[in-house]
Formats: C-alpha cells, sequence, structure tokens
C-alpha cells in the first residue's frame, strides 16, 4: 500500500532535512531526482517512488540497497524541494571529508571557496572542478553547506565524483594544502601575475590550489596574503569582473592543460 498522507512523519523527517541544522544532527541528506538517486544509489538509507518513478525507474528500485517506499504523487511533491519531483526521492549520509582526508590522495589540482554564500556557485564550482580533473574541492568556514539541495542540483552529480570539504578556516586550509605541496594562488582582478603570463611561461605545471572569493567581497585580506601569488585573469571587454564561477573555470582549465 503506498503512503498517501502528505502528514505522515516519514514526510516530517524528510522535510526537516531541508534545514542546514536537521541534516547536521542526523548526518543525512535528500537526494532528488533520477540523476542524482543514480550517484547516491550504493549510499542510500531511504528511496521513495512515487507510481511515476516507480513506471520509469524500474532499476533503480531494484538496485537499492535499502526498503523502497511507493508514496503517492502528493506525498513525493510534499518530501521535495523543487517544485516538479522527477519520481524519486532518496535520503543518504552526508559526503563531506575532512580536509586530511580530502588530501591523501595527493591531488593536483585542487579548488578552495572562501565563505562562499551562493549555493548555485558552490555547485557550480564543485562541477567545474570535477571536470577540470581536480582531485578536491574546499569550501571554507562560513560557506554554504554542499548538501543542500540547490547545491546538490546544481553539482549535476559531481558532488559524488570528488571529495568536497567544509568548514575549514582559510588559514587551515593554506597551511593543509602547502603541505601537500601545492602551490596556493588567490585570483582577484587586482591580482599581482596575469593568468595569461603565467600559463606562457610554463609556471602553471606543479600542483596547485586556487583560492575563490565571494561575489560581493572577494578574497579576505587574510587569504590574499597567505597565498603564494595573486593571479588577475585579464578582461578584455568593459566586465568590471567574472562571476566566481566563471573564474573558477578559466583558472582551473589553465592548470589542467599546463599539467596534463
Ligand atoms: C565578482 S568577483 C569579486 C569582486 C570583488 N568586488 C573584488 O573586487 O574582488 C568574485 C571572485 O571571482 C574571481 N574573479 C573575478 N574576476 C576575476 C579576475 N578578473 N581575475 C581573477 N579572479 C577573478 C575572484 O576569485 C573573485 O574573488
Amino acid at each position: 500500500v503506498p503512503l498517501t498522507s502528505t502528514r505522515s512523519p516519514r514526510v516530517q523527517a524528510v522535510r526537516r532535512l531541508t534545514r542546514r541544522s536537521a541534516r547536521a544532527a542526523e548526518r543525512r541528506f535528500v537526494v532528488e531526482g533520477p540523476q542524482a538517486v543514480r550517484e547516491a544509489l550504493p549510499t542510500l538509507v531511504e528511496l521513495y517512488a512515487d507510481p511515476d518513478g516507480e513506471q520509469r525507474f524500474p532499476e533503480l528500485l531494484a538496485a537499492a540497497p535499502c526498503p523502497v517506499t511507493r508514496v503517492s504523487r502528493d506525498v513525493l511533491v510534499a518530501m521535495a524541494e523543487t517544485v516538479t519531483p522527477q519520481g524519486v526521492l532518496g535520503v543518504a549520509p552526508l559526503l563531506d571529508v575532512d580536509l586530511a582526508t580530502a588530501l591523501t590522495g595527493v591531488p593536483r589540482l585542487v579548488a578552495v571557496c572562501e565563505a562562499v554564500g551562493d549555493p548555485g556557485n558552490a555547485g557550480t564550482v564543485i562541477r567545474t572542478a570535477d571536470a577540470a580533473g581536480a582531485g578536491a574541492v574546499v569550501l571554507t568556514e562560513g560557506s554554504t553547506d554542499p548538501h543542500g539541495g540547490k547545491c546538490v542540483r546544481a553539482t549535476a552529480g559531481s558532488l559524488w565524483h570528488l571529495p568536497v570539504v567544509s568548514g575549514p578556516t582559510l588559514a587551515e586550509t593554506v597551511q593543509a594544502l602547502r603541505t601537500a605541496g601545492l602551490t596556493v594562488l588567490a585570483t582577484s582582478g587586482a591580482g599581482q601575475d596575469d593568468l595569461d603570463d603565467l600559463q606562457d611561461r610554463g609556471e602553471l605545471t606543479g600542483p596547485t590550489a586556487w583560492l575563490l572569493g565571494t561575489e560581493a567581497a572577494g578574497l579576505s585580506e587574510q587569504a590574499l596574503a597567505l597565498a603564494d601569488r595573486t593571479v588577475r585573469i585579464r578582461l578584455h571587454g568593459r566586465a568590471e569582473s567574472l562571476n566566481l564561477a566563471t573564474a573558477a573555470a578559466v583558472c582551473l582549465y589553465a592548470s589542467a592543460r599546463a599539467q596534463r
């Protein structure tokens, strides 16, 4: 018998996970839609499917390592953050790892966002870092939770592809990266070095971590001071600056090209 009551405690429990404090307390988050459910499948602790989901994704339901709960469309809509959920919704353990664990793989390319508040930007940086072959992403203290619905959706599955560290201070992050042998480059429109020049001089071939600032304030003075260099991306037109995720794409791909 499918679960049809939108007032059921199960619905309330899933809904609660839209709050960061509840995710932190329960160490679980909501995974919406077939793509994310497929990525998270081996780790799922709960899986819900409405009639449409049952019909369209039988392979996901069959492969789930947890019980599958059939729910009405209304219940799935009540559980989901998206307005039109796509048939399936799961609950999975949080994915974030600590800095030391993320760096054990000795990554050659890392993206660090300092206090990134916008989940769309954070998710896009994670997706871009994955695409560029980076070995880890760090979101420092004061950043958005990568397990929030908006951020998860913006990663388009990349959240499951590389370690994401959440919450260390900028100072401890830089220290750990340096100990792991990475050169730390801070990005700023007023950076001392021009990205194209670094690339042309062959100075991007080594292991590199890129520091990225917030949309409103850019990197802190502390971040700029801690970095080995500050780097600017040349702006050829009249734009005052780049969006931080776009700047991440330019820098990470410059490194990927130089390193590969
Ligand atoms: C919108 S910008 C920050 C603008 C802020 N008002 C400032 O002056 O730094 C957001 C982030 O994207 C990156 N960024 C944007 N434009 C850049 C450029 N031309 N060169 C290097 N990094 C840039 C930096 O990481 C920056 O902190």
